[in-house]
């Protein structure tokens, strides 16, 4: 399986710290947000992976990760988005990497306590089809809400006024090399970017859509605003302090 990091967009809502610099590079606890999103496609055995950033600080990634020797790896990929096109916008440009293979995708602003990689390792079998990772929050209309019911998620919306439950759906999904073709039907949304809720609901509507929700001891936080960022933080501090390499 295919790795993507998704380390595009503006970073808007946390201003003035993303001025002059990408919204992944700032610090969390110890180390460059985007540590954490690398960290975890590794531990879930992932090594080939793209980084797909833009804006003017694109360059900043390279002599920050190299060839991923932080994290055991021989070599990183890095491609560029013009604009912020949204995440499948993003997405989209990794098709010549991924091919015939499966990609696992994940948001560059997105810490998963390091459990969550034997989580993703249980769908390493996975033929065809879209996994999406659930998480119960306290504020789901901040995020991709999936509704449940008799066991399968049957709709997923993108910042809901009223959430449907209290289920996010993560910055972290596995798909096939069709998710390109899907991508390639996808209309801009309201705000103008190609969404990653619409891919999904998309394998939904094709009845291949699996999801995972993630048990208590899996911790998950976005970290795009100020209240979040200051979550991750804590989160970070709590399991690197637990011995983490
Ligand atoms: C994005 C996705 C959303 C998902 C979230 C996870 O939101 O659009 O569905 O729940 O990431 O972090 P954004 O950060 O672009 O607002």
């Amino acid at each position: 399986m295919k790795g993507v990091v998704l380390c595009g967009g503006t970073g808007s809502r946390l201003d003035p710290l993303t001025r002059v610099t990408n919204k992944h590079l700032l610090p969390i606890y110890d180390r460059p947000m985007v540590f954490y999103p690398i960290q975890t496609l590794v531990d879930a055995g992932i090594d080939d992976i793209m980084l797909v950033t833009g804006g003017n600080n694109a360059g900043d990634f390279v002599p920050l990760l190299g060839n991923g020797a932080d994290f055991g790896l021989k070599h990183i990929n890095y491609t560029y988005q013009k604009g912020a096109g949204g995440i499948a916008d993003a997405l989209r440009l990794c098709r010549h990497f991924v091919g015939r293979d499966r990609v696992a995708v994940i948001l560059g602003d997105n810490v998963f306590s390091p459990g969550v990689a034997e989580h993703v390792r249980g769908f390493s079998g996975m033929a065809d089809g879209a996994v999406v990772f659930l998480k119960g929050v306290d504020d789901p209309a901040r995020f991709g809400v999936a509704e449940v019911a008799g066991g399968r998620v049957v709709g997923i919306e993108e910042k809901p006024a009223h959430p449907k439950s209290n289920l996010a759906v993560t910055g972290l999904y596995l798909y096939d090399h069709t998710v390109f073709d899907l991508i390639a039907t996808l209309k801009p949304s309201g705000r103008g970017e190609l969404e990653i809720t619409d891919v999904n609901n998309g394998y939904l509507r094709r009845g291949s859509l699996r999801h995972c929700l993630l048990p208590d001891g899996i911790q998950w936080t976005d970290a795009g605003t100020f209240e979040s960022l200051h979550r991750a933080n804590l989160l970070a501090a709590e399991f690197r302090g637990k011995g983490r390499p």
